[in-house]
């Protein structure tokens, strides 16, 4: 068989796909994997050695550790499905990638308290709002935010750690505003310990995160948004490993002549169709 029959015969064996959509899905699937192998005229050598990366990525995952997710982070195909899915009104505050490190049942908190549950890292204020792309208040929008500690870690990747620390859920209040504490976001390294650290390193990629705290925040009739605030001045902002950095995400966290180091950010929400 000639190598475009091959293509074509594999296609075709997806011509009885009832789901249009995975008829359409798998048949570019198969369309561009079978370009990128005669791309790079790819070896029976180095189709197995991919073969044993994707077994390596599949059996570190854990229900603590997707690995895939980091994947497909550092190949840019996550923040590509999130250009793909996120155009928004100028004005609305953009996206950014979600990440492997948020857990859903994090604990609530009242404005005004310390999310950071003896996270290790300097303490912070954190305060904005959550308005509408017209500018009006958005009142009681769920906050969820997260963040590694000042060594680099989440609380779910601590061993002997069994609370959530520097993560939590809060309320906006009447006037769309919200505040907390917690501790100034550091860069960290994305975890190296797998087969998606073993391919940065032989391609000699940067594994710094830049500074960042992450944000979800859901709202009846908005879109939800799922974003970073990244540190401005942070060293690794042009080298972040999953390509996860915008410009309208970049805010200070101003050291106050108090003793205070403040961060505040304002989100616009656009509204769902
Ligand atoms: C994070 O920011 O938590 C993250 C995002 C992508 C890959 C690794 C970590
Ligand atoms: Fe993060």
């Amino acid at each position: 068989m000639k190598m475009n029959d091959i293509t074509a015969s594999v296609i075709e064996s997806f011509s009885q796909t009832e789901d249009p959509r995975l008829k359409a899905i798998m048949s570019s699937l198969v369309k561009h994997l079978h370009a990128f192998a005669q791309d790079v005229k790819l070896t029976e050598a180095e189709w197995f050695r991919g073969i044993e990366f994707l077994t390596a990525v599949g059996q570190k995952c854990t229900n603590k550790r997707q690995e895939f997710i980091l994947l497909s982070d550092v190949l840019g195909l996550s923040m590509m499905t999130v250009a793909l899915n996120n155009e928004r009104p100028d004005g609305c505050t953009e996206s950014t990638v979600f990440g492997p490190f948020y857990v859903d049942d994090a604990p609530h908190y009242e404005n005004g308290d310390d999310v950071s549950n003896g996270a290790s890292g300097q303490a912070c204020l954190v305060h904005g709002t959550v308005k509408n792309s017209d500018g009006q208040p958005v009142s009681n929008a769920t906050i969820d935010v997260w963040q590694a500690d000042d060594e680099g870690f989440y609380d779910v990747q601590k061993e002997n750690l069994n609370h959530a620390q520097a993560r939590g859920v809060l309320h906006s209040k009447v006037d769309g505003s919200f505040d907390f504490k917690s501790i100034v976001a550091e860069a960290y390294p994305i975890p190296m310990d797998g087969p998606v650290g073993t391919m940065l390193e032989a391609t000699l990629r940067s594994p710094w995160r830049p500074a960042h705290l992450h944000f979800m925040i859901k709202a009846d009739g908005y879109e939800t948004l799922i974003t970073h605030v990244f540190k401005k001045g942070d060293a690794y902002l042009q080298l972040d490993p999953v390509f996860g950095v915008k410009d309208s995400l970049i805010a200070d966290w101003v050291n106050g002549e108090d003793g205070l180091t403040t961060l505040n950010f304002d989100f616009v929400l656009n509204a769902a169709n």
